[in-house]
C-alpha cells in the first residue's frame, strides 16, 4: 500500500501518448498503490501517467452515483465511438484548484481491458463516459485546459504557470518494473 505522488501540469510525462500494457504481472500492485492515491486526494479517477508511469492504465471510482457498484481499472483503452454532447464541470488533480466547463460526447463505445487480460467493449453515458474520457484524455497526452477556448484558456495563464513552476522539482518518471513503490 502507498499513496504516490500526483505529477502536476508542466511536467512531460502528462504530455506523452502513454503505451500499451503487456506485462500484466505487476499491475496488481501498481493499480492498489494508484487507488490508494486517488482517495487520498479525493478524485474519482487517476490515470496512470499522473503517477508518473508510462503505460495506457486508470482507475475511476464512481460509486457514489449509481453507475457503478465497484471501482474500476481500465487497461489498454481505446475509445472506439461517441455520439452525443454534454457540457459539465471538470477538475483534474494534475490542475489544483481549477475547474471547468468541458464539452464532450455524451455517450461513448469503449473497448478495453481488465487487469486480469479479459478484452471487453462497452457503451458507457453519464458521469462514467465522462470520467473515462478524462483519463484517455490524460492517456494521450491531453488535459481539461486544452478542451476549453483560447479565451478561457488565458484566464487561466497564471495560475497554470505558478503550478508548471512548481511541478518540475516533483515526480520523475517511474519504471513499472523492478522496485516500483517499495
Ligand atoms: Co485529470
Amino acid at each position: 500500500m502507498a499513496v504516490l505522488d500526483i505529477v502536476k501540469y508542466g511536467n512531460p510525462i502528462l504530455r506523452k501518448a502513454c503505451k500499451p500494457v503487456s506485462d500484466f504481472s505487476a499491475l496488481p500492485r501498481i493499480v492498489a498503490d494508484m487507488f490508494d492515491t486517488m482517495y487520498e486526494a479525493e478524485g474519482i479517477g487517476l490515470a496512470a501517467n499522473q503517477v508518473g508511469l508510462d503505460m495506457n492504465l486508470c482507475i475511476i471510482d464512481v460509486t457514489h452515483t449509481e453507475e457503478a457498484d465497484e471501482p474500476l481499472t481500465f487497461v489498454n483503452g481505446k475509445i472506439v465511438d461517441s455520439w452525443g454532447e454534454s457540457i459539465h464541470s471538470e477538475g483534474c488533480l494534475s490542475i489544483p484548484e481549477v475547474e471547468l466547463e468541458v464539452k464532450r460526447p455524451e455517450f461513448i463505445r469503449f473497448r478495453f481491458q481488465t487487469p486480469d487480460g479479459e478484452e471487453h467493449v462497452e457503451e458507457f453515458g453519464g458521469l462514467l463516459a465522462r470520467a473515462i474520457q478524462h483519463e484517455m484524455d490524460h492517456l494521450n497526452g491531453i488535459m481539461i485546459i486544452d478542451r476549453v477556448s483560447p479565451l478561457i484558456k488565458m484566464q487561466y495563464n497564471k495560475q497554470l504557470k505558478e503550478i508548471a513552476k512548481n511541478a518540475s522539482r516533483h515526480v520523475k518518471e517511474r519504471k513499472p518494473q523492478g522496485n516500483f513503490a517499495l
